[in-house]
């Protein structure tokens, strides 16, 4: 019986050696531990054995077994690690693929110019120590108007042509100056962010105006705040998105969130004609110190802190860098407009 214990334990190593799938490893350890399995069969036998022969059979079969259990679990395991590397290497990039697809005819993708730079805008208000928040198109009118002084009966409310919902509470946002408030909000002065987005007007869409626009919006709190301070700020970030030194001027403007308010202009020149025709002051930037009343909305003492704030268009920006004659090529989703603009 020993011997034919070993013989059961030869021939199963043997066949276990020509397997490679996990399904027959199993099925062939049922054939000799599974119920009816051939050594299971040996045991059955024992009832005929002696008392010496009982001793040595029982411990050999359950050393049979855990050697068995082991090297089943052995090969499961190599077979499993087998597969994973055969799918590996099955799937394995094909970075020849990219110059193929490119060689075809079709081109990398890239960022669309106004999230370019926005990028740029947000990370050289980053550097200046700014922090970059976000916040909802669907507003309402406390955040949109009210609490930047804007009252119920304000002439201002018709500068800005709004898209009502029906409860004639919420719409979405004409401005970002909405996240001036909702930043004002969040935390204690002194503090300085950007907040840049989508907004929208229920406007005709001309050459200049689109239903659906870009602001980057800038606050900046704390004590003793001059309009230098605004300045600084301001033709710093002109100076490094169109690389050189900017000339500006500041004109008045009227904002019912700022006082005083200004309309800040650069000096533009289109590049490549003569200077008489095509220079001249660009109006770029409206902004202003921060209103009071709109401190005041925010849960800021306005006799302890002051601050200024700016609303910088982003597609009007993308259209004098790249010099483009029309809004509406932006939002186009032409691929023959997008595709000029370098992959980032
Ligand atoms: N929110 C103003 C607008 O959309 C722009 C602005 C922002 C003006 C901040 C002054 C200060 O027209």
């Amino acid at each position: 019986m020993l011997q034919k214990m070993d013989e059961i334990f030869k021939d199963f190593t043997e066949k276990l050696q020509t397997l490679d799938k996990q399904a027959d490893v199993l099925s062939l350890k049922a054939s000799v531990l599974g119920k009816n399995g051939s050594l299971a069969e040996i045991l059955k036998s024992l009832r005929d054995a002696t008392v010496e022969q009982r001793k040595e059979i029982g411990p050999k079969s359950n050393a049979i077994k855990q050697d068995i259990e082991k090297l089943v679990f052995n090969k499961l395991q190599e077979i499993e690690i087998n597969e994973v590397n055969e799918k590996l290497s099955k799937n394995k990039i094909d970075f020849s693929l990219v110059d193929s697809v490119l060689d075809k005819g079709l081109q990398a993708a890239g960022l669309h110019p106004v999230s370019q730079i926005q990028r740029e805008i947000e990370d050289i208000f980053i550097s200046m120590g700014f922090d970059v928040l976000d916040g909802p198109h669907i507003e309402d009118e406390f955040h949109n108007f009210e609490a930047l002084n804007i009252p119920d009966t304000h002439p201002a409310r018709d500068m800005q042509d709004t898209f009502w919902f029906k409860d004639m509470k919420h719409l979405l946002r004409t401005h970002t100056s909405t996240i001036q408030v909702r930043g004002m909000e969040s935390r204690k002065p002194p503090f300085k962010f950007v907040g840049p987005g989508k907004v929208f007007r229920c406007e005709r869409t001309d050459a200049t105006h689109e239903m659906c626009f870009h602001q980057l919006e800038g606050m900046m709190v704390g004590k003793n705040i001059t309009v230098g301070n605004l300045i600084y700020f301001m033709k710093t970030l002109l100076k490094e998105i169109f690389k050189k030194d900017m000339e500006v001027r500041l004109r008045p403007g009227y904002f019912p969130f700022v006082e005083p308010g200004f309309e800040l202009d650069i000096r533009w020149k289109k590049p490549g004609k003569g200077e008489s025709k095509h220079s001249g002051w660009l109006e770029l930037l409206p902004c202003g110190m921060v209103h009071p009343n709109v401190l005041r909305a925010g849960g800021i003492d306005p006799e302890e802190y002051n601050g200024f704030a700016f609303g910088l268009g982003l597609d009007r920006l993308v259209m004098v860098k790249y010099m483009i004659e029309d809004i509406r090529h932006l939002h186009s989703g032409d691929l023959r407009f997008n595709k000029q603009f370098k992959a980032y």
